[in-house]
C-alpha cells in the first residue's frame, strides 16, 4: 500500500520536495503550555502516568505548530521502574535510581513479564492518541536502548562519561551482559504493546552510545538495536524503526544495514554534507540542527536549516535536531525553523 503520510513516505525511502519535520522534546518545558498541564499534573512522572494529561501534553505541540509527527509522552526511565527500581526526578537535577551494581541488586528486579503492570497507563495514552491525533500526523513510540537506559539504572542517575557502567562491564561483564539482556527483553514487549495499541513507528533512543568504542560499540549498541529490531520486525513487520545511536561518529556508516532500522537519526556533531555521502545511502536519516538555534534563532538558524535540508535533498529526509530542544528555547524560533524547511 502507498503511503499517504509524509513521515511514512520517507521511511519508505521516498524522497520529498519538503521533507516531513518534527523535533525531540517537542513537548516540553519551552511551552508554557505544558508547564501549565505539568503544574496540573503535579510533576513529571504523574504526567506521565496520566494517559488523559500525557495524551493532552503529546497534543500541544501538534496543535500549536502541525508537525507531521507526535511522539508519545513518557520517558525512557519508565522501563527500569517497570522492572522494579525505584525512580524519582530531583528539579533542576534530572533523575535519581536505585543503583545495580550487584548480583543482590540485580535479583530484586522484577521479570520481564511484570512490566506491563506499570507500564499500562503509557499503553492507554498511545490509544487515545490514535483517535485523536488529525489524520495527516503520524504517531511515534519509543523505548531507551539497552546501554543508556543500563547507564541510569547501574549509576544511579545521568553521568558527564558513563563511568559507572563501564566500570561494571569491565569488572562483573557477566552481570552486566545479564542486566542489557533483561532491559533488551523489556524493551521488546513494551514496544510491542505501543505498536499494538497504535504507534505507527517506534525510535531507540541510544543517547550515550558515542562512549562505546570499538568492540564495545557493536556488542553493546549495535547489537541490541539488531536483536530489538529483528525481534519487533517478526512480530510486525511494516512498523518502520528508527535507530538513533547518539554521536556515533563515523559508526553511524552502516548501522541501518547492520541492525535493520529504517532510518538513522544523526546527532549534530556529524555535518550533513558528510552524513548525505555516507549514511543517506543506506536509507532514510532523520536529523540534524542544533538545538542551540531554538535558542539563539535569526538569520543563523535560517542559513543552517537550508543547509540541512539541501544536503538531504538527494534521499529520504526526516528534518529534526540533533537532541531535544531545550527548556530556554524560544517558541517563535521553532516556528522559524518549520516555514524555513516548509519553503521548499
Ligand atoms: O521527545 C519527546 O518529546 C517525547 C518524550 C521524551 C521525554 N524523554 C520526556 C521528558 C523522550 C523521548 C525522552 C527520552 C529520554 N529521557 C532520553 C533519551 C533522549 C535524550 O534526551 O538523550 C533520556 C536520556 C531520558 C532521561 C531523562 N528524562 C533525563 C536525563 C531527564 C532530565 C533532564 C531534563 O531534560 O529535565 C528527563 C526528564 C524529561 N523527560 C523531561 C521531559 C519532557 C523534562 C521533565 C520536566 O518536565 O521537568
Amino acid at each position: 500500500m502507498a503511503e499517504t503520510k509524509t513521515l511514512l513516505k520517507a521511511l519508505a525511502g521516498e524522497q520529498q520536495d519538503v521533507p516531513p519535520i518534527w523535533m525531540m522534546r517537542q513537548a516540553g518545558r519551552y511551552l508554557p503550555e505544558y508547564r501549565a498541564t505539568r503544574a496540573q499534573a503535579g510533576d513529571f512522572l504523574k504526567l506521565c502516568y496520566n494517559p488523559e494529561l500525557a495524551t493532552e501534553v503529546t497534543l500541544q505541540p501538534i496543535r500549536r505548530y502541525g508537525f507531521d509527527a507526535a511522539i508519545l509522552f513518557a520517558d525512557i526511565l519508565l522501563v527500569p521502574q517497570a522492572l522494579g527500581a525505584d525512580l524519582w526526578f530531583v528539579t533542576g537535577e534530572g533523575p535519581r535510581l536505585s543503583t545495580v551494581t550487584t548480583q543482590a541488586d540485580f535479583d530484586k528486579l522484577g521479570p520481564v513479564s511484570d512490566i506491563h503492570e506499570v507500564l499500562n497507563p503509557i499503553y492507554e495514552t498511545v490509544k487515545l492518541l490514535s483517535r485523536e491525533l488529525p489524520g495527516e500526523t503520524t504517531l511515534i513510540g519509543f523505548a531507551g536502548a539497552p546501554w543508556t537506559v543500563a547507564t541510569y539504572m547501574i549509576a544511579g542517575r545521568g553521568t558527564p562519561d558513563q563511568g559507572p557502567a563501564h566500570l561494571l562491564r569491565q569488572e562483573n561483564n557477566a552481570l552486566f551482559e545479564a542486566l542489557l539482556e533483561r532491559i533488551t527483553a523489556a524493551t521488546i514487549e513494551y514496544l510491542s504493546m505501543q505498536i499494538e495499541a497504535g504507534a505507527e513507528v517506534v525510535k531507540i533512543f541510544d543517547s550515550w552510545a558515542g562512549s562505546l568504542k570499538g568492540d564495545a560499540f557493536q556488542k553493546y549498541a549495535l547489537e541490541p538495536a539488531r536483536v530489538i529490531t529483528a525481534a519487533l520486525k517478526a512480530r510486525h513487520p511494516n512498523v518502520p524503526i528508527i535507530g538513533f545511536p547518539r554521536e556515533a561518529g563515523d559508526k553511524y556508516i552502516g548501522f541501518a544495514k547492520a541492525t535493520g532500522v529504517d532510518c538513522v537519526a544523526l546527532d549534530n556533531s556529524v555535518s550533513p554534507e558528510w552524513a548525505a555521502a555516507n549514511v543517506l545511502v543506506d536509507g532514510c536519516v532523520q536529523g540534524n540542527l542544533a538545538s542551540r538555534h531554538m535558542v539563539t534563532g535569526g538569520q543563523d538558524l535560517v542559513d543552517e536549516t537550508r543547509a540541512i535540508v539541501k544536503a538531504f535533498k538527494g534521499g529520504a529526509h526526516i528534518f529534526n535536531l540533533g537532541h531535544g530542544i531545550t527548556p530556554d528555547a524560544d517558541p517563535a524560533n521553532v516556528q522559524l525553523m518549520i516555514d524555513t524547511v516548509r519553503e521548499g
